[in-house]
């Protein structure tokens, strides 16, 4: 019987035990990230970018190889998607060549109907909408340095963008606090909003923010940001232990200042390295599948 197709695009879409199973299983892997387990061995993994990326398509390539796979990492320029190829037909013919697709491009739609199409997995590599591979490795991060992630008080300062919407996603999921403080036009209606961001620091366990000029939005003004920037003053209003996180990249020294993103309380780089555990954790979650008609994996000579 052909299994179901475990897509990761939004964690609201998935079962909140199987989140916490990823966040558990990511725990794991960095243990054993000097013997990793061949999980993927003889299965491929196409990345396809529309944006820029170090992180996403680093991690994404070295957890593939660490666990056994390989990948092929494609530009949206060079491939016929978005030219004169639908995203059916893409999602069919790269359906049977690969294991999973992992995809970071503008608009949440067209990754949705890839998804909808393939008959593999589709990982969200960062959309304008939603980053949920960030925020599990984010997670994995608060959980190694100040424990369980539920209780926890996160504050976000600055953007309202795509890192922040699947903060807001996790909070129930994972049952953490959340404040966010920035500009009030960028945050009608939000639930968690906190005019003043001294308050929303006070108590906080995290600070955590992202640049004000998201990938496509360049040319913006800054000028209504910047009461909103963490910097000593504002690290001061929270937990004595509270660490500060970034998704990177950063845009140096606007979101954050240079004093707080090179403190003892920055883990920047902790965060960045625990986007290969976690992501290698979400690849097996999806992959746990594979092996059905396609999957290299399945191939048995002499025994079919
Ligand atoms: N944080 C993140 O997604 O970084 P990249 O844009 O470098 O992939
Ligand atoms: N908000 C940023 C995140 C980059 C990882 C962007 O979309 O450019």
């Amino acid at each position: 019987m052909q299994k179901e197709t475990r897509h990761f695009l939004n964690l609201p879409d998935i079962d909140p035990d199987v989140l916490k199973a990823i966040l558990k299983k990511a725990h794991a892997l960095k243990k054993q990230k000097f013997n990793p387990p061949q999980l993927f061995k003889g299965l491929s993994l196409a990345m396809v970018f529309d944006k820029r990326s170090t992180r996403t398509r680093i991690s994404f390539e070295v957890a593939m190889k660490q666990l056994g796979g390989h990948t092929i990492v494609m530009n949206m320029s060079e491939i016929q998607l978005g030219g004169a190829e639908s995203v059916e037909s893409t999602a069919n013919v790269l359906s049977r060549y690969v294991d999973a697709i992992m995809i970071r491009m503008s608009d949440q739609a067209p990754m949705e109907a890839l998804a909808r199409h393939a008959q593999i997995p589709v990982i969200n590599g960062m959309t304008d909408e939603s980053h949920p591979c960030q925020i599990m490795a984010d997670l994995l991060t608060i959980e190694e340095k100040l424990g369980d992630i539920e209780g926890k008080k996160i504050a976000w300062f600055g953007d309202s963008n795509n890192v922040s919407n699947t903060f807001i996603q996790a909070a129930p999921i994972f049952g953490f606090e959340l404040a966010m403080s920035g500009p009030e036009d960028l945050f009608a209606g939000n639930p968690h909003y906190v005019a003043d961001p001294k308050e929303a620091a006070k108590n906080a366990d995290v600070l955590v923010t992202d640049t004000w000029v998201s990938m496509g939005q360049e040319g913006k003004t800054l000028d209504k940001f910047w009461p909103y920037q963490i910097n000593a003053d504002l690290m001061a209003c929270a937990k004595d232990h509270a660490i500060f996180m970034h998704c990177l990249p950063m845009h140096e020294w606007e979101e954050v200042s240079e004093e707080v993103a090179k403190s003892p309380a920055s883990v920047i780089y902790d965060e960045a390295e625990n986007r290969l555990h976690a992501q290698k954790a979400i690849l097996a979650w999806c992959l746990e599948n594979a092996g059905v008609s396609v999957s290299q994996k399945s191939f048995n000579f002499g025994n079919e």
